[in-house]
């Protein structure tokens, strides 16, 4: 394993606590929006959607995954992203994101009013064919094309690769190919790119070297996790990439999600889960903990089910008792 990047070292950075060498603040993105609802097989109105992102915004969330301009064909529970940003609030301080997988996704994004753009490639030939009907190489070539177009037109701009833990396609993913995307991502201008366990294979010491294989590359605080929870590891994957100084993760509101084309893959780590380890660790997220569970419990109801969020289910059943007991 490579040994820790030397701005890590205990107290050596503002940004950490420096005891504990856990970071001060976490910024989280919200991927419920997006990651979440992407996989629903029953149509979702405009109107949900929206009423989600403010219930979101109300919480305090500051960077919002709203939507996906991809093709309708691949993923129709995206087809309205023009209708769901159109519908939502824009309040300052927040960022707007949507994923754009080619040039024709970016001038729907770019029409939408995003203030950010994401690029999404994988770390996996088979997933990336898949995900994206095209190889790594060309998904980089495309992806170049839109990172500048955000630039000319003053967007950010993010990046997820894909498959960094496993593939559901090939199995194991070699390190060094999840680096070399991430640095190609990275010299392209991405500013954050969330090293994504598509399956939710990844376990906290893989976590562990993952990232720090990548931050020998790229700086660490270019790095997000973005954990779906599919073998219930990835609040323990936060955790990994806390102690190694990650301080930026994707969350999506009561664990709602999974990708179309990752067969099986369950949501992203519940953020209200994510939200409850980092209030306890004494970590500032600026998010509002009742807000989130009333949110999740709320989407939870509209899709006709539990949320899959443990804490914001023990939340939401404490408070309904205190509120019994106090009437
Ligand atoms: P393609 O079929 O190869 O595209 O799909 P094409 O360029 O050959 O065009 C075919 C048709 O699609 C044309 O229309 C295009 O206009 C249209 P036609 O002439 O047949 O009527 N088209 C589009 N329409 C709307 N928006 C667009 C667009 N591009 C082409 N942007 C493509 C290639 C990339 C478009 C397709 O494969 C696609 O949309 N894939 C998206 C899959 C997806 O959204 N997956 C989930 C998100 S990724 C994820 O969840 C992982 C992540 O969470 C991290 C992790 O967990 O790993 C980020
Ligand atoms: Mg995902």
């Amino acid at each position: 394993m490579s040994s820790p990047p030397s701005n890590l070292v205990s107290g050596s950075s503002g940004g950490l606590r420096g005891g504990q060498g856990l970071p001060a603040r976490v910024f989280i993105t919200e991927v419920g929006p997006r990651d979440g609802l992407q996989n629903e097989k029953q149509p979702i109105s405009a109107t949900t959607k929206i009423e989600l992102c403010e219930r979101l915004l109300n919480a305090g969330v500051q960077r919002l995954e709203v939507t996906s301009f991809v093709s309708p064909k691949w993923v129709p529970q995206m087809a309205d992203a023009a209708e769901v940003l159109a519908g939502i609030s824009r309040r300052s301080g927040v960022r707007y994101s949507a994923l754009t997988p080619n040039m024709k996704g970016f001038e729907g994004a770019l029409a939408s009013g995003v203030d950010e753009v994401v690029i999404f490639a994988a770390a996996s030939e088979a997933f990336s064919q898949r995900n994206i009907n095209c190889s790594i190489a060309e998904s980089l070539a495309r992806f170049e094309r839109v990172a500048q177009a955000a630039k000319r037109h003053g967007l950010k701009l993010r990046a997820a690769v894909s498959t960094a833990f496993g593939c559901p396609y090939q199995g194991e993913v070699p390190v060094e190919i999840v680096v070399h995307v991430t640095e190609q991502l990275y010299a392209m201008g991405a500013t954050e790119i969330s090293v994504s366990d598509t399956i939710g294979v990844g376990t906290a010491q893989q976590v562990k070297e993952v990232m720090l294989a990548c931050a020998q590359s790229v700086p660490l605080t270019a790095l997000a996790g973005h954990f779906h929870d599919t073998y219930g590891q990835a609040v323990a994957n936060v955790m990994a990439s806390l102690e190694v100084g990650v301080d930026k993760f994707d969350a999506s509101i009561a664990g709602l999600g999974g990708c179309p084309y990752a067969k099986g893959a369950t949501g992203n780590v519940a953020t209200e889960d994510v939200v409850y380890l980092l209030h306890k660790l004494g970590i500032e997220t600026g998010l509002d903990m009742q807000a989130l569970v009333e949110a999740g419990q709320w989407i939870s109801q509209q899709l006709g089910r539990k949320s899959l969020s443990r804490a914001g289910n023990a939340l939401a059943a404490k408070w309904q008792s205190e509120e019994a007991v106090a009437q």
